[in-house]
């Protein structure tokens, strides 16, 4: 599970934990996770609710809460909590910001009203729990999926590696990927060749690195070439594989297809050097 659906699972807990008001986010998602839930894990549900428009900033708690909202989406809102940094508050997320080092506050969006923001919010003192877990999603925030070509750009050649290396569910979603991107068109629905060479035997034209295969179905075979990679490994299909570095969503997808790409090898183990 991504950080970040944890840390909406970890919301939706705390939500059953303390019983939702109406209209709040999560309420059927209660009964499953309330009881993996550590009783101490005690955030509690915001329960002043206010409807700020763009550019607007209302109190809470007395004013010890001034936010302020900077965007408003249809499944998110942008805030800035007493005048700090900007922050994304997605739907059915409890989002915790630290005001001081004594005080954490939750704030959730829970729809819109017209072109409002509806937003509950609250102040509590600060636990160790509420601060290890306010730092946590503040972590994961800035994390944006980054394309495959944005990580090819930013990479030294020789140092891309797969994280989802023989992971099963990987190679099941990278299948899936693998035929939603249409791969399948040129190298048959199962990798084993057509008007693509096949992806299953043990020539590799480029290379076999997970390096490279991410370069070539990033950039092209065309690119690779002109970056001074040469056909190596010679198949019986001769032509040039297209780019997909900015077909492919995020380079997690990439590494899915290409762990699938992995499972359907068929040639002599000993030569596999990934
Ligand atoms: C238009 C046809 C076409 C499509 C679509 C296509 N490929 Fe290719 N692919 C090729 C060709 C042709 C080559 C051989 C390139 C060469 O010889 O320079 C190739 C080579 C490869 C190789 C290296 C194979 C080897 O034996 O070294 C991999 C891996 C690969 N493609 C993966 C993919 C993936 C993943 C997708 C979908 C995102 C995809 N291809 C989509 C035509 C295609």
């Amino acid at each position: 599970m991504s950080r970040s659906s944890q840390l909406a699972v970890a919301a939706l807990a705390l939500i059953g934990l303390l019983g939702p008001g109406p209209g709040m986010p999560g309420r059927s998602a209660n009964a499953a996770v309330q009881g993996k839930v550590d009783a101490k894990y005690q955030i509690p549900v915001p329960k002043t609710q206010r409807k700020i428009g763009q550019d607007e900033e209302k109190e809470f708690e007395d004013g010890k809460l001034k936010l302020k909202v900077l965007k408003v989406e249809r499944t998110s809102i942008e805030i800035s909590a007493n005048g700090g940094a900007a922050r994304p508050v997605p739907a059915s997320t409890l989002t915790l910001v630290p005001i001081d080092e004594q005080t954490i506050c939750t704030v959730a969006f829970l729809g819109k009203s017209g072109a409002k923001a509806i937003v509950a919010a609250r102040c509590d003192p600060a636990t160790d729990e509420a601060r290890a877990a306010a730092e946590a999603q503040h972590a994961a925030e800035g994390t944006k999926a980054q394309t495959p070509l944005e990580v090819v750009t930013a990479a030294a050649k020789g140092t891309l590696k797969n994280p989802f290396a023989d992971d099963p569910a990987a190679v099941e979603e990278g299948h899936q990927l693998f035929l939603a991107n249409s791969c399948n068109g040129c190298h048959g629905g199962n990798g084993g060749g057509g008007m693509g060479p096949p992806l299953s035997n043990a020539v590799w034209v480029y290379g076999s690195e997970d390096d490279t295969l991410f370069r070539l179905v990033t950039k092209g075979s065309d690119e690779l070439q002109a970056e001074g990679y040469s056909r190596k490994g010679r198949e019986s299909v001769v032509g040039p594989m297209p780019p997909f570095g900015e077909i492919i969503e995020n380079s997690d997808h990439l590494w899915k297809i290409i762990a699938f790409v992995r499972s359907i090898y068929k040639g002599d183990m000993a030569r596999k050097n990934w």
